[in-house]
């Protein structure tokens, strides 16, 4: 066989990320000559609008805005960085038809439509590679399909989107509102204008989960799967009372096998302030893995930006270069285990509960039988905020271990008190 010198690329966007990519395809080009054994190329880049300015430009006749003539170049690889779900999944078909190998950071299509895309690179003779989906720079998905392979993940518990990460940690540290928080995450670059709903109610992190949770445990999860909830409600309070407690409160991304099936959740919760989780701050993300081989492994590290997201990209590009140099035949991820998926309702945990209430006699004995009427026994109570002048009070709940379903129904319960309790202001799982 003749020894090959170069690998083609083709580049789907030039943004925050593709930019990135050009640069450092551009820039290490030597060095990644050496480390594949040929010269990595790359041969056109797809873009909606040629004239605008990049962070990185690359020569002027390798960019389209022409999809046909993008897809139809000669290449080997596709470096999906487009984002959202279409075209980007057209496009990715369409290379896959032509037998190219895909690296994409797109976490959307991967929770989503994974399983057919993965089938489609098996049936193709390709591969299709994600380190970029989720965790930005920090690896994780590669871990999970090759060096933790061996175990039975047990569980997965990850901060996996920085921009909450970072408006929770303002929100503790500063004593920040939630609006100040989110304005000030956007002023850095981090939250989306004028709409921030995708990270701060969670959709980011629930299909980041979706796909690392399909990961850990074999088998598709959906993103439909996945118990979602956002931070949007937490106010300043919540941070005091749950660092006098003990707590940080972070937005939680877990997956858990119980031997009565799979519960995948995104939500805020309270963390023991030892634990390695509670200290990610910032826009850092982190992800706790737990194998019965291996113990709990953690990986940390920059879960976005430009650079970092760039080494995900690139470890892709170069492991598939290596592979088309070699004559490698690819090994698709396969999801191969029956999965039986838990509703939130099955829960068993600890809770945290704020509520706000009229400071009068009878009115905690009346929430307290709320609690007991539904088999959710009380650990402690702690009144905060009283207001003498407008009667008011505020109760912080915590409870022992307790089901879902049953804490839900005395929720409903305690919020029916009406002349009694003013609001249910938060109800938040511990996550001991
Ligand atoms: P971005 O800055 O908005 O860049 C998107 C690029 O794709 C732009 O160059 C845009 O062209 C091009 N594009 C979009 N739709 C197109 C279309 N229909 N036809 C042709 N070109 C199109 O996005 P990004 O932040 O780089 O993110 C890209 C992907 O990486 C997303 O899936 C994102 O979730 C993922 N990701 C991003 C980060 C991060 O830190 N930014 C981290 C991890 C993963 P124009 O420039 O001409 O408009
Ligand atoms: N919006 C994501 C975050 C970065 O805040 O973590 C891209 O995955």
């Amino acid at each position: 066989m003749a020894e090959r010198e170069s690998v083609g690329i083709v580049l789907l966007g030039l943004g925050v990320v593709g930019s990135g990519v050009a640069r450092a395809l551009t820039e290490r080009a030597e060095t990644y000559a050496d480390r594949v054994g040929a010269r990595i190329e790359l041969r056109k880049v797809l873009v909606r609008d040629a004239t605008r300015e990049r962070a990185f430009a690359p020569a002027r006749s390798l960019i389209t805005t022409d999809p046909a003539e993008a897809l139809g170049a000669d290449c080997d690889i596709v470096v999906e960085v487009m984002g959202g779900e279409d075209p980007a999944r057209e496009y990715i078909q369409e290379s896959l038809r032509r037998g190219r190998w895909v690296v994409t950071a797109n976490k959307e299509l991967m929770a989503k439509y994974g399983p057919e895309l993965l089938a489609q690179a098996t049936a193709g003779g390709a591969d299709i590679l994600f380190e970029a989906s989720v965790g930005g720079g920090m690896p994780i998905v590669s871990p999970l399909r090759r060096d933790l392979s061996a175990n039975q993940i047990t569980s997965v518990r990850a901060i996996i989107n920085g921009t909450t990460n970072y408006i929770l940690t303002q929100m503790s540290r500063e004593g920040a509102a939630f609006g100040d928080a989110l304005r000030q995450a956007q002023d850095l670059g981090y939250a989306e204008k004028p709409d921030p709903s995708r990270d701060v109610e969670g959709f980011d992190a629930a299909y980041k989960l979706a796909i690392l949770s399909s990961l850990a445990f074999h088998g598709h999860v959906r993103v439909d799967d996945v118990y979602r909830e956002g931070i949007t409600h937490l106010i300043p309070r919540d941070f005091r009372y749950a660092a006098e407690l003990g707590y940080a409160i972070k937005l939680l991304a877990i997956g858990r096998r119980d031997s009565d099936g799979i519960g995948v959740r995104v939500h805020p919760a309270l963390v023991p302030s030892d634990e390695l989780l509670a200290n990610v701050d910032g826009v850092l993300n982190a992800v706790q893995v737990e194998g019965d081989l291996i113990g709990r492994v953690l990986f940390q590290g920059a879960g976005a930006g430009s650079m970092p997201t760039t080494s995900a990209i690139m470890a892709d590009v170069l492991e598939a270069s290596r592979s088309i140099v070699l004559g490698n035949r690819p090994s698709p991820w396969r999801y191969t285990a029956d999965m039986a998926m838990k509703t939130i309702s099955a829960l068993t945990t600890r809770y945290y509960i704020r509520v706000e209430v009229t400071d009068r006699p009878g009115v905690l004995a009346g929430i307290a039988r709320a609690f007991g009427d539904n088999s959710v026994s009380i650990a402690s109570v702690i009144q905060k905020e009283t207001d003498d002048e407008a009667q008011t009070a505020e109760l912080v709940i915590i409870t022992h271990a307790a089901r879902e379903a049953d804490v839900q129904r005395s929720i409903s319960q305690i919020e029916g008190l009406k002349g009694e309790v003013r609001q249910v202001g938060a109800v938040l799982r511990v996550e001991d």
